[in-house]
């Protein structure tokens, strides 16, 4: 058995949730590195939909440890709003099924208030949780972390240092400030219900695969949105690639053997930045209306276009894919012919076939498409990769080939079983 890292290879939102709680079933433990309660990851069981931005979506299969690593930024209200869901549903019975790391930072109502304030002066279409005002916090080393909200004094010191400047920036961004004492409570409040659950998560790990258990390493958000790899600046403030996982889990990265890319068989995006596949018409509102593109933690519609071959290999580049995971193929039944971008035209007149790392030629590259022919048989009920479309098999193939990567499963819907697995990612050859 190994252990596997799962990044999403576009913009985020590729259904890595789905990807995740499927390949669960071969883990033994699912740990997320990074991000916070701005990812969303929509789960169906059984007809039953949940809808996870923190805990990690292994969570619904019990006896699943789960981890929440050093990496990942920490919305106690959010955290704790999604252990009461799911143990209302008799599931986290026992709390040492969770662990959530005791270095990790802790998001404050005022990251919160600088986060909103600063999409009002340049708008990079956050999701207003907090996320960029934590991670920056802990770079300036005057971060919370878990381990504070545990312990008064230690709390009271840090927070009445910290509230002096945090407030000076709200107030210069016209927002609310915050007070010291109701924010001590909440704090205090939050950190006791989280206590159960609170641990050395590096430790936890390190015995877990000392022991042979397979790991699932869980990324949220995508690739293009990678603080250092991502469209900049328009990207979320954590290193979303697989290379973090290590890092954020709080283990070397030997203890990783596989990476898997997710990616939809077209593009989404949510919030601002460059696209260049992005449809501004009915094919695009189709592919929008179909595939329900509506963000789970905003709620705002997603901008949608084909299928990019340079984003895809870019990510198999800064993520040293292993495997490709293709979901929702069966939003493209009905298409007469599907495209995908193979090259750029950039404004001087080249043609480029790699993703361009200057932000101003990828603003003005027009993408160059393959036709692909589409197919009308509804997607959902095959349960073997040769039970698909001649042309379903084929439009596959040909962004393996394209990629240079081979595609190890592919989802068609949002339910659990309507995925063909084609290699199990946990074996290693
Ligand atoms: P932030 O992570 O809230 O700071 O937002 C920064 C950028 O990342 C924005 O464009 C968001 O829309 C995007 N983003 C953050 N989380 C997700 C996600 O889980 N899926 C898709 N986009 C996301």
């Amino acid at each position: 058995m190994s252990n596997v890292v799962i990044v999403g290879a576009q913009w985020g939102d590729e259904g890595k949730g789905k990807v995740v709680d499927l390949f669960t079933s071969w883990a033994d433990v699912v740990v997320r590195y990074q991000g916070g309660a701005n990812a969303g990851h929509t789960l169906v069981v059984g007809g039953v939909k949940t809808v996870l931005h923190l805990v990690p979506s292994g969570i619904l299969h019990p006896g699943k440890k789960c981890i929440i690593g050093n990496g990942v930024v920490v919305d106690p209200e959010a955290l704790l709003e999604e252990i009461d869901l799911l143990r209302s549903r008799g599931l986290l019975a026992d709390p040492t099924q969770l662990v959530v790391s005791e270095n990790a930072h802790v998001i404050l109502p005022y990251h919160k208030r600088i986060d909103a304030g600063r999409e009002k002066q340049k708008a990079i279409g956050t999701t207003g949780r907090g996320i960029g005002p934590c991670y920056e916090d802990k770079v300036a080393r005057r971060g919370i972390r878990v381990r504070d909200v545990l312990k008064e004094g230690a709390l009271r010191t840090k927070l009445e240092e910290r509230l002096r400047e945090a407030n000076a920036q709200i107030k210069a961004l016209g927002g609310e400030k915050c007070e010291l004492e109701p924010l001590m409570d909440w704090a205090l409040k939050l950190g006791e219900r989280m206590r159960p659950y609170v641990g050395d998560a590096s430790e936890v790990l390190s015995h877990e695969v000392a022991k042979g258990r397979a790991v699932l390493f869980e990324g949220a958000q995508g690739t293009l949105l990678d603080i250092d790899h991502g469209t900049y600046p328009y990207v979320t403030s954590s290193n979303t690639v697989a290379g973090n996982a290590a890092v954020g889990a709080g283990l070397g990265p030997t203890a990783i053997h596989s990476v898997i890319g997710i990616t939809k068989a077209y593009t989404t995006r949510v919030g601002n930045g460059p696209l260049p596949t992005e449809l501004n018409d009915a094919t695009g509102e189709k592919l929008r209306a179909v595939g329900a593109e509506y963000g789970a933690t905003t709620g705002r519609p997603r901008r949608c276009g084909w299928l990019d071959a340079l984003v895809l290999r870019y990510a198999a580049r800064v993520n040293g894919l292993s495997g490709l995971a293709m979901t929702k193929l069966d939003v493209l039944t009905g298409f007469e012919k599907i495209l995908v971008a193979t090259a750029y035209k950039l404004p001087n007149g080249k043609t480029v076939g790699e993703f361009p790392s200057d932000p101003e030629l990828l603003e003005q590259a027009k993408p160059i498409y393959e036709e692909l022919p589409g197919w009308k048989e509804p997607l959902g009920n095959q349960r073997e990769y040769q039970e698909l479309p001649e042309n379903t098999r084929r439009y596959i193939e040909r962004v393996e080939q394209l990629v240079g990567v081979e595609t190890i499963a592919v989802s068609l819907g949002a339910e659990r079983a309507q995925t063909i697995v084609r290699k199990n990612p946990f074996r290693h050859p």
